[in-house]
């Protein structure tokens, strides 16, 4: 009986130590079971002041970096493996001093003596540390060459030690550089593969400062931190040990005041960890500042808005400072109270040395090691003192990063897509509500649209016809009802195969930073040139590409800034036309070119749209009076439907609409 309700007790431990831990809290959170290292990790952790739930974080943050530096784990093991060498080269450096010093003042080397005599707890390592030192004694003066060997000693050693350093440092920030090269990408392409509901909220300061600053500190942890976390330790161990070995009473006496140096440590860690996120985040504002203030320079000079831009950004800079500094002092405050306590525990030797009868005092060389090895010891303790506090840092930028790679895209592809005809296929909107948040934006929408007919879109702003057409694409999925091809719901195909076949004009024209012909060459990667210029023909778009002196290869400027709005516009149609698609969806395409050219374009599109389906939104009726079917849409609901002639004689929305752009 007993016995059981021992196992139910510890039954229930072990499920509380497993307990399931999720990360984040958005829908993405995916759970995972603590595994046994953690557990440990755990207790190191606690040692360190962290609560559980910060621990488990830790935990989590750790895992998933490990996760990004295992594929160059080979080179990363082999830095760790070269930084170890060069803790344990500290000893034998400290060594050859010795023997260099006490050959050169004494005439003879007492290390094998001194090691045997070292306490008992050291007697494990200085034993056979012993058995390895013979006896030394000085050669004659004579004998040059044994001179060279034993002082060369030294800069043989430092010249090992300085290249295991190196190739410590090179072999870790190589795989930091890669693993963090490969968080990059990884972050860049899930981004490229959110859904445009994703792209709605987010600002692009704030991706950009995830994507270059947030990654950058994890540079920092894996090439600097991991590898001072292993390396440090080593050398401060080796270092102890052989003072212990040979100078027991100095060291011991040194190295009191050392526990104390702990307290300061954790109460700074704390406060880091709350300004590092902070530091990340006004950051990103920074970027985000910058970002919107250089695109939309335009404005700002025209609304004489400089100042006020300029102000928000020093605010935020100001802001930044306040949290950056908090980090600096976190970080220095401790490292230079450890130089205090450092020089405390030397003081503390030296009134010993002056205390204690002249034949207890130390000898020179056992002095001069001494001194040596404190000024060594001093670069390994500063920077674990920072150690902890870098975690944090690193800790706080990698929530970002890691936020954002387990967001998941509201746009989900089919697990088993079925294949997509839009050629010679029907375009069916069935019974579709959508919403944007909690406003809702399209309401019980019903649409058929026969293979080749020309379906126009026409209503006032913000009625919705830029929204039917996304859903088309399938940048949103409705709430509702669905929306087919052929027969086939566009979420059980996949996204790619579904907008590969239908080209698109959209409302606002997206030119990239890149010539002429690579924008209209996007519409279909590969294109031969006489295919572009044939577009171009096509989009009344080769007249002023001929006008430019470096014609095709004309740069457009961001945004195509170096171009006219109607030029922009005759480029984006090149593009769809190039892309030559079985659906085609304009939105407002021609809507800034002039009478004359709309009327050559318009000429060019109805050619082109001659056995496709076209999606064709305007607010001039002119270019649609011959549409197959007329779609007149008002606060999301469609009103009429008909052909023109059918509408006009209605007497509805938009016979009013008619009659206003026509009454002249
Ligand atoms: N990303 C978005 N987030 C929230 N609401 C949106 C978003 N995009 C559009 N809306 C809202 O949805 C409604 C329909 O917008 P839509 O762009 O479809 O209008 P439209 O008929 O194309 O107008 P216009 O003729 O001005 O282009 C509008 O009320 C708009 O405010
Ligand atoms: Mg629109």
């Amino acid at each position: 009986m007993a016995s059981k309700t021992w196992r139910r007790r510890h039954a229930a431990k072990f499920r509380n130590a497993y307990a399931t831990l999720h990360f984040g809290d958005g829908p993405a959170a995916r759970p995972y079971r603590t595994p046994h290292s953690a557990l440990r990790t755990n207790k190191i952790l606690a040692f360190f002041g962290l609560p559980p739930k910060n621990r488990r974080y830790m935990i989590d943050f750790l895992r998933k970096i490990w996760a990004f530096v295992w594929p160059y784990r080979r080179r990363f093991f082999l830095g760790l493996l070269c930084g170890t060498a060069y803790g344990v080269i500290n000893g034998l450096l400290m060594a050859s001093v010795r023997i260099v010093v006490q050959l050169v003042f004494e005439g003879e080397c007492d290390l094998r003596e001194k090691l045997e005599h070292a306490p008992h707890w050291i007697h494990p390592l200085s034993e056979p540390l012993a058995a390895l030192i013979p006896t030394m004694h000085a050669p004659p003066i004579s004998n040059h060459l044994a001179w060279i060997l034993i002082i060369g000693l030294i800069p043989a050693i430092m010249l090992v030690r300085n290249i295991l350093q190196y190739l410590s440092i090179y072999l870790t920030n190589w795989s930091a550089m890669h693993a963090v090269a490969d968080i990059r990408t990884k972050l860049f392409s899930h981004l490229q593969n959110l859904s445009l509901g994703f792209f709605n909220r987010a600002s692009t300061g704030d991706l950009i400062a995830r994507i270059t600053n947030d990654t950058q500190v994890l540079l920092g942890i894996i090439g600097g931190t991991f590898a001072s976390a292993v390396k440090d330790p080593i050398t401060i161990v080796v270092l102890v040990t052989y003072q212990l070995a040979t100078n027991t009473t100095l060291t011991l006496i040194s190295i009191v005041v050392f526990p104390v140096c702990i307290v300061p440590i954790v109460i700074y860690g704390r406060k880091v960890r709350k300004s590092a996120r902070a530091v990340q985040q006004h950051n990103a504002e920074l970027t985000n500042l910058m970002h919107e203030s250089f695109t939309g320079n335009r404005v700002i000079k025209a609304y004489n808005l400089e100042e006020t831009v300029s102000a928000q950004f020093r605010a935020t800079t100001k802001k930044y400072v306040g949290q950056m500094m908090r980090v600096i002092r976190a970080n220095e405050i401790p490292s230079q109270l450890m130089e205090l306590f450092g020089a405390l525990g030397v003081s503390m030797v030296f009134f010993y040395v002056v205390n204690v009868p002249k034949l207890q005092q130390p000898k020179e060389a056992d002095f001069l090691t001494f001194v040596l090895s404190v000024v060594l010891i001093y670069p390994p303790v500063k920077s674990l003192t920072r150690l902890h506090n870098q975690i944090h840092q690193a800790r706080a930028a990698s929530e970002r990063v890691f936020e954002l790679l387990a967001m998941k895209n509201s746009i989900p592809e089919p697990v088993a897509p079925k294949m997509l005809h839009a050629d010679q296929a029907d375009l069916v909107f069935e019974n579709v509500d959508f919403n944007f948040g909690d406003k809702p934006v399209l309401r019980n929408i019903n649409l058929k649209v026969k293979a080749g007919q020309m379906v126009a879109l026409v209503g006032a702003s913000g009625s919705g016809k830029t929204t039917m057409a996304n859903l088309l694409l399938r940048f949103y999925d409705p709430l509702r009802g669905a929306v087919k091809i052929g027969g086939v719901d566009l979420r059980e195909v996949r996204t790619a195969d579904l907008r590969n076949q239908i080209a698109v004009v959209a409302q606002e024209t997206i030119l990239f930073n890149d010539t002429i012909r690579r924008n209209i060459e996007l519409g279909r990667l590969g294109a031969r040139e006489d295919e572009v210029v044939m577009a171009a023909t096509h989009a009344h778009a080769l007249e002023f590409i001929a006008q430019k002196p470096q014609g095709l290869d004309t740069i457009v400027g961001e945004k195509g800034v170096s171009l006219s709005g109607g030029q922009r516009q005759r480029l984006a149609i090149a593009r769809a036309v190039l892309k030559n698609a079985p659906i085609l969806v304009l939105d407002e395409a021609t809507s800034a070119l002039d009478t004359e050219s709309e009327r050559a374009v318009q000429a060019a599109l109805d050619e082109l749209m001659k056995d496709r389906t076209t999606f064709c939104i305007a607010h001039r009726l002119s270019t649609i009076l011959h549409a197959d079917v007329i779609v007149v849409l008002d606060q999301g609901r469609i009103v009429e439907q008909g052909r023109h002639d059918e509408l006009v004689n209605r007497g509805g929305i938009y016979q009013k609409l008619y009659d206003l752009q026509f009454a002249s």
